[in-house]
């Protein structure tokens, strides 16, 4: 249920005065969380009538793409890359000539069946497709991928890390709550461990390789009561932490650890940009964990009001596209754009010190040394 929240709180709030009451009423009495999404999330802090007016405009607004041959000779990582806003970015790297495209899924089928569909609608494409599999559930699985990567790429220009995971039951992947582990932990050990190859491109070709991670306009919807614990990540596993502000949060520490890590990147002697952005509210999958009801009550929302699979993965594209400027920034319709309150306060900043440190402490646990691939 909280994604339904989330989903028509991020609709904007004259979606939901267009619902008929009747069916909000029905929501709210068949969904006890109903009411204390909205009460319980920032959503009064977050909607301003400002932010509504530009929401209202971006969902409908049309993405330019860049030139269309902005991608010759480079080659793109895509994770998530066989539905939705994946698989739609990967076909538009094509159109924009990339030389090769990783089609990353969470296994090689998926992959396969991605590049068949792409290859099919535009037969004409030089792109050379690269099927791989990485599950983001295992940390096993993400360095596996890092390391065919690092052994069969001479060089990456681009990685769109875009898998992630809506899901209001909870269950546990590499001991942590799997949003969590999906969305955030498994993201940025991809991250750390594709740096390298990064550098390397930028050396060898001359370049400034870009790292787009794709968050969420819910990350101003985020409460995130676990900011005070001595241990965030420890107090998000277990069951009880489970909550309706779960992927919002999620999508909080995507933000703020992009923007810590981008702060330790800045000075590095070979620049990496690394990014990331709002999609805007799009018709894909993403809610396809939402009971039977209230899946077709997003869906039917999501198409008055969506963007399009195409129209969202252009925000994605446009990061793997964009210039130092974009450095630690979060990008929402294709610029740079600002972030919520929390983020930029000065609590917002002591809490993604944190963050950082945190998450370094689990990866070396798992990986032994990798803090150094940040030197
Ligand atoms: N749609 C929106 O309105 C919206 C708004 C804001 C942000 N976003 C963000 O956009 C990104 C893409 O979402 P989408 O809307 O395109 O959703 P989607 O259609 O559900 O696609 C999600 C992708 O992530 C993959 N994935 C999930 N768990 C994975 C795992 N453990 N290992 C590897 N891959 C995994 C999925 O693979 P499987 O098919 O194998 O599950 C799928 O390819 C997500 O990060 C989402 O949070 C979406």
């Amino acid at each position: 249920m909280h994604l339904l929240a989330t989903s028509i709180v991020n609709i904007r709030l004259p979606a939901i005065h267009a619902l008929p009451p009747y069916t909000i009423c029905k929501m709210a009495a068949r969904e006890e969380h109903f009411l204390s999404i909205l009460t319980e999330s920032n959503f009064h802090k977050a909607v301003s009538v400002s932010y509504i007016s530009h929401m209202l405009w971006a969902q409908w607004h049309t993405i330019p793409l860049p030139a269309p041959d902005f991608f010759a000779g480079q080659t793109v990582i895509v994770t998530g890359a066989n539905i939705g806003l994946g698989l739609e970015a990967v076909r538009n790297f094509t159109r924009l000539g990339a030389a090769r495209v990783v089609v990353a899924c969470r296994n090689i089928e998926k992959s396969e069946r991605a590049i068949k569909d792409v290859q099919a609608s535009l037969p004409e494409a030089k792109t050379v497709f690269v099927p791989m599999d990485v599950d983001l559930g295992s940390f096993a699985s993400v360095a596996a991928f890092a390391k065919r990567c690092a052994l069969e790429l001479d060089r990456v220009d681009a990685v769109v890390e875009n898998a992630g995971l809506a899901t209001g039951i909870y269950t546990t992947l590499e001991g942590h709550e799997s949003t969590i582990t999906v969305n955030v932990l498994s993201t940025f050990y991809m991250a750390l461990l594709l740096l390298p190859l990064l550098r390397r491109t930028a050396v060898q070709h001359n370049v400034r390789p870009r790292l787009a991670i794709v968050s969420s306009e819910a990350h101003l919807l985020a409460r995130f009561r676990e900011q005070h614990a001595p241990n965030m990540f420890a107090a998000m596993q277990p069951p009880e932490s489970m909550s309706h502000d779960r992927y919002n949060v999620s999508k909080l520490l995507e933000l703020l650890l992009v923007r810590e890590l981008a702060t330790v990147l800045t000075d590095h002697s070979i620049p990496v940009t690394l990014n990331t952005l709002n999609p805007g509210m799009c018709r894909t999958q993403l809610f396809r964990g939402l009971p039977f009801g209230v899946r077709h009550i997003v869906n039917g929302v999501l198409h008055i009001i969506g963007r399009s699979s195409d129209m969202g993965s252009r925000t994605l594209v446009a990061a793997a596209a964009a210039g130092p400027e974009t450095h630690g920034q979060y990008m929402d319709t294709a610029q740079v754009w600002k972030v919520s309150d929390f983020v930029s306060s000065k609590e917002g900043a002591a809490v993604q010190k944190r963050l950082l440190a945190e998450l370094l402490e689990i990866f070396e646990g798992v990986e032994p040394g990798i803090s150094k691939n940040l030197e």
